[in-house]
């Protein structure tokens, strides 16, 4: 084999790389994943989007989704620089990796361009997800956020809340296992979107992860090994011990809270339903469950004057939680959306906006006292929006 080329065949993915220069991973349909080229890496996500990251300095990173244009041309040059290296190691390669060359090559710019719109026929836009569930298998129990009132958030503010039935449930995940094909074999978790879907009524939530198990083997030997998903704290209240236990036994495995502060002034200028102390409630009972959590963050919140509580008041928060090993906190630092309604609420608490070295002095601020307070349970994790591609 060409000695500058490598191949790397996995069971559901494979890669190729020549000269460690070029590097390019592709799913069981033979879709690019993952490329790393020019010193830059790419994340091409199912429904298309390509995410560039490229380090810029010491702490300095490009993060960004690729416009049509670019997009195009990047995926052009990576189709044929794989054609190229697979031209150059066909004759010698094992007979195993022929199959995948044929999947690698029925792809040209035109047919991936075509699955966005497939992706869009099937999904809602797949807005965030924890950076642990990247690699989750999306099904979408529910639409949008069912408060969608924050002020900083602005992630499903294009659509209306709505629960699907479960024959509508099944519709959608039938459709997604045909989008989504021998790609499957790389998604090893279910995620319940969108915003907070645990929101649904229990003996509904229940019908659903009927379907979910019908559906896909669930379990730790399984291929998927859990269920997870977002909850705002509105929702958690809601829910009891026994049906957080009843979801432990469908195979939830870790629930997902936006804390954002804990701190009551901030909490409320960031208009998040709820409170911190029903948050605190909420993360005992879904431990006591037997379910972990994942407990977020936001860096920067509530502005310069109110900075110092919302450090303080978020560890207590975190302190007075049960966390341990298989929890984690997220420290998400604050993008201001443009068309958000949270500059005029930092301007009525005469509180300016953190400048970017003092969101990213926070950032260290709350990792050392998180790390401090949890101990060596939790994970502390940041957690990038702009980093998201599904
Ligand atoms: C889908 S949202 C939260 C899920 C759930 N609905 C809740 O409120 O707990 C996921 C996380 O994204 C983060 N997020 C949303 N908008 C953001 C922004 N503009 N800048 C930084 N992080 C943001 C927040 O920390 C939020 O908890
Ligand atoms: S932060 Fe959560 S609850 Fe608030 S609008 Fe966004 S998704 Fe909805």
């Amino acid at each position: 084999m060409a000695t500058d080329i490598t191949l790397n065949l996995q069971r559901h993915h494979v890669t190729i790389a020549e000269a460690m220069r070029t590097i390019i991973s592709f799913d069981g349909e033979g879709r690019p994943i993952v490329a790393f080229r020019h010193g830059t890496n790419y994340v091409r996500g199912l429904s298309g989007e390509v995410l560039l990251k490229r380090a810029l300095a010491p702490g300095q990173k490009e993060r960004r989704k690729l416009p049509t244009d670019e997009r195009r041309a990047l995926l052009a040059e990576l189709l044929a620089d794989a054609r190229r290296m697979i031209e150059r190691i066909e004759t010698e390669a094992p007979p195993a990796a022929c199959d995948w060359f044929e999947r690698i090559r029925r792809w040209d710019v035109e047919r991936l361009e075509a699955e966005r719109e497939r992706f869009h026929a099937i999904y809602k836009p797949v807005s965030i997800l924890p950076p642990d569930q990247y690699r989750a298998l999306v099904l979408q129990a529910t639409e949008g956020c069912s408060w969608n009132r924050c002020h900083f958030c602005t992630f499903y503010r294009d659509r209306a809340f709505r629960i699907h039935s479960p024959p509508s449930f099944r519709e959608h995940i039938h459709r997604v296992k045909e989008f989504i094909g021998a790609g499957l074999g790389l998604r090893m978790a279910i995620f319940l979107g969108d915003a907070n879907a645990l929101i649904i009524p229990q003996p509904r939530l229940r019908e659903l992860l009927r379907v979910v198990h019908d559906e896909f083997a669930i379990g730790p030997d399984a291929d998927f090994k859990g269920i997870y998903a977002f909850l705002d704290i509105f929702g958690a209240e809601r829910k009891t011990l026994a049906e957080y236990r009843e979801l432990a036994a469908f195979g939830v495995r870790r629930i997902y809270l936006g804390l954002e502060s804990g701190d009551e002034t901030v909490f409320r200028l960031l208009n998040k339903p709820g409170s911190p102390a029903e948050a605190i409630e909420a993360v005992r009972t879904i431990k006591a469950a037997g379910i972990a959590v994942g407990v977020i963050l936001l860096v920067g919140a509530g502005g310069e004057r109110l900075a110092a509580e919302h450090v303080q008041h978020s560890l207590a928060a975190l302190a007075a939680m049960p966390l341990g090993p298989e929890d984690i906190v997220y420290l998400s630092p604050l993008i201001v959306p443009p068309d958000s309604p949270y500059l005029a609420q930092l301007q009525a608490h005469a509180s300016p906006p953190l400048t970017e070295t003092a969101i990213s002095a926070q950032l260290e601020e709350l990792k050392r006292g998180a790390r401090a307070v949890i101990g060596t349970g939790a994970k502390v994790v940041i957690y990038h929006i702009e980093e998201f591609v599904y």
